[in-house]
Formats: C-alpha cells, structure tokens, sequence
C-alpha cells in the first residue's frame, strides 16, 4: 500500500504521514540508537518517509543523523524545529538564531534543512517577526529549504504572514478530540497557501483499543505524551465522553478492517488544509495499523457518528494552542520553556 504525498512549495514532496521524533527523547522511556535505527527503517521502507524532529528534543535530531549516515536508506525528509528558550526571547539577536540553525544542520549532517518550524513561547515579549525574518534570511541563504511555524494562533500567524514571512507549514494539534484549528486557523491557512502538519490524532496512544472500556489510567502516567494528552481528554469533558469517542470508533473500524488509530489518523488527512499526520512512536510495532490509515474511505455515516460524539464533547474551546498559553493553567505547568541552550 502506498503512502499519499503531498506537495509543498517549489516541487518539494513529504510524505503525508510522518514519523514523529518526539517519543525517541526523554520523558518516553529511553530506546537504544540501534533500536530507534530499526524503527526509523521500518517507517522508511513503508513509505513513511518523513521524519518530524526538534532542536529540544532531546538526542533526535542526532538519531536521525546518524540513521542517515549509517543506513542506506531511501530519500527522507527531515523537518525539525527551532524553538528559543524562553527566558531568552526578550535579547534574542540573529547570531543566535543563526547557531541554533547550524547546531541543527550539523546534527542532521545535511547542507539545507528540508523545513524549520519557529516557536515563539510568548507574545508578550516582542521580537517574533523579527526572529521568523532571521530564519527566512537564512533560507535565503541556502540553509533552509522552507520555513513553517508551529503553535501559533491565528491573530499571530497573520501578523506574521503580513509582515511578509512566506511561511509553508503550521505544526498544531489537530485530532477527533480537538477540533481548534477550524475556530480560524484552517481558514487562515488556506487563505495564505499555509500547510498543516497535525500531531495529536493519537492524543498519544489513548486513541486506540488499549484504552476502550477501560478505566481512567492511575497516575503517574507512562510518558510525558500522555501527561498531555490526559488533559485534553478532560478538556473534551472527561473520560466518560472520551469512552463514547473510543466506541464510536471502534465501530468505525470494525467496518472498515482497521483500528481505532487507523481510523483517527485518517479523520484528520480527510480534514481540510492538512497537508500529514505525525504519529509518535517508540518502536515500529504500528507501522501496520498506521499504514492501514491509507486505505481507509470515511463515509458521511462515519463522519456524523464522530460530529455527534464532539458535539455532546466540551472543549477544548477557542483558538490553536491558546489554552496552552494560559500560564496560570495546567496545560502550561506540564511544559519545559527552558531546554534548547542546555540541548
Ligand atoms: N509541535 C508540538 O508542540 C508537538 C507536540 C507534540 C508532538 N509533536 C510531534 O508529533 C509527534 C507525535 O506526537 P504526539 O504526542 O502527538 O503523539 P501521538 O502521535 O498522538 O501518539 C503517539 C503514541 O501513540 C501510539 N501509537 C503510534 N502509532 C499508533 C497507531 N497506529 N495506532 C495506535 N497507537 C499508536 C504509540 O504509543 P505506544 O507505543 O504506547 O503504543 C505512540 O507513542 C511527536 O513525535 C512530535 O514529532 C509536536
């Protein structure tokens, strides 16, 4: 089965399911460089050939460069991010921008990075147009092939796009559990030819038959990917609402010869503007049932039985990535503003 692709600007092509790199850093347990090889593999050899990474997550990027040194592997594609600390932001000048973009390139051992994303942790500290114009000078330069941006809300983004940085891509969270980016965003997007790129169509490994009739899971939870998404389960109004979710699609997917992932992962290619889905993973066990993502045709039935499911659902409301800035709230109290000079 093959993987869909899609074309971003000037012939470039990525896969529309994407590797995520984040669960190969810390917080997820930890997995060996020769493991984390094979299953960069796997996913290549499926056809998945593009790999989301950070400049902060931790030890990634460096995986992923020493994958493309050792193994003989298909062409991938590499997008990674850069993403300031922020207790720097407010003295952040171009030379620092400028090292993070090289510290990048030589991890990845590559020449051009294929796409940067740019975090901005707080918009109260100016300085933002100023560090995204930094980043398109160095794709001007030839370091970087495209520039996208990830986390952003939509008033920000059209500052940005205004003030004339041609911006391919947003990296937001996007999933049956949270609908946010249709509250302005996708049409922002696709107003302006901007791209989106969706993690969360997983909410982390809750989305799957692991988790149907089960009870809420104890805490400590697993890994830092459920810690987050634990809470947008309580945004969408709790367990019980997430467990209506659960078997509505698993109903799905029965129908369809797929599973629960399968299903939620293609809900959010089928979703206008998305350009791929980045699924997280510590081993390659889901290649299958991701792959299975491709051959899935949602009917208006499918699609009714989940819109009624979020329409009973509370949350999460208002714009991309909002709640998360609410520093007073608990979506930023789980979250590490500080680690990229340390990386
Ligand atoms: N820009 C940002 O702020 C941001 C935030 C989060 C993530 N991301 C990016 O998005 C990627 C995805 O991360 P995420 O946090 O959103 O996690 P996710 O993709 O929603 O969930 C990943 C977890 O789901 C399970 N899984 C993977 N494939 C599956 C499948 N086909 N069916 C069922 N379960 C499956 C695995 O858990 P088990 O191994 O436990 O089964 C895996 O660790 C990250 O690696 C990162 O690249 C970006």
């Amino acid at each position: 089965m093959s993987v869909e692709r899609a074309a971003l600007a000037g012939g470039y092509s990525i896969s529309r399911l994407l590797m995520g790199g984040w669960q190969l850093a810390g917080g997820h347990g930890s997995v060996s460089p020769a493991a984390a090889h094979a299953q960069m593999q796997a996913y290549a050899d499926a056809g998945i050939t593009t790999f989301d990474c950070a400049d902060i997550y931790t030890g990634v990027e460096e995986l992923i460069g020493s994958f493309k040194r050792l193994r003989a592997v298909p062409a991938i594609q590499v997008h990674t991010k850069c993403v300031p600390d922020r207790q720097a932001l407010a003295t952040l000048r171009r030379t620092d921008v400028e090292r993070m973009i090289d510290r990048s390139l030589e991890r990845l051992g590559v020449e051009q990075l294929d796409l940067v994303q740019f975090h901005w942790w707080d918009y109260a500290t100016p300085g933002c147009a100023a560090a995204a114009h930094w980043l398109d000078e160095l794709r001007r330069a030839g370091k970087i092939r495209h520039v996208g941006v990830t986390n952003f809300d939509t008033p920000q983004l059209a500052a940005l796009l205004a003030a004339g940085v041609p911006v391919a891509t947003h990296q937001l969270q996007y999933s049956v559990l949270d609908q946010r980016p249709v509250n302005g965003m996708a049409a922002l997007c696709a107003a302006h030819g901007v791209q989106l790129l969706c993690y969360g169509a997983l909410a982390g490994g809750f989305l799957s038959e692991k988790y149907l009739g089960q009870p809420a899971p104890a805490e400590p939870l697993e890994n830092r990917s459920l810690v987050k998404y634990r809470l947008i389960i309580e945004e969408f109004g709790g367990w019980g609402i997430f467990q209506n979710m659960l078997q509505v699609l698993q109903l799905i997917a029965a129908k369809h010869h797929a599973t629960i992932g399968a299903v939620a992962i293609r809900y959010v290619l089928d979703q206008p503007q998305v350009a791929g889905v980045i699924t997280g993973a510590r081993n390659a066990q889901h290649v299958p049932a991701t792959l299975a993502a491709m051959r899935i045709n949602l009917d208006a039935a499918d699609r009714t039985a989940i819109a009624a499911v979020q329409a009973a659902a509370s949350g999460p409301g208002g714009d991309t990535y909002t709640l998360e800035r609410n520093h007073s709230g608990p979506h930023a109290a789980i979250m590490r503003y500080n680690i990229n000079a340390a990386n």
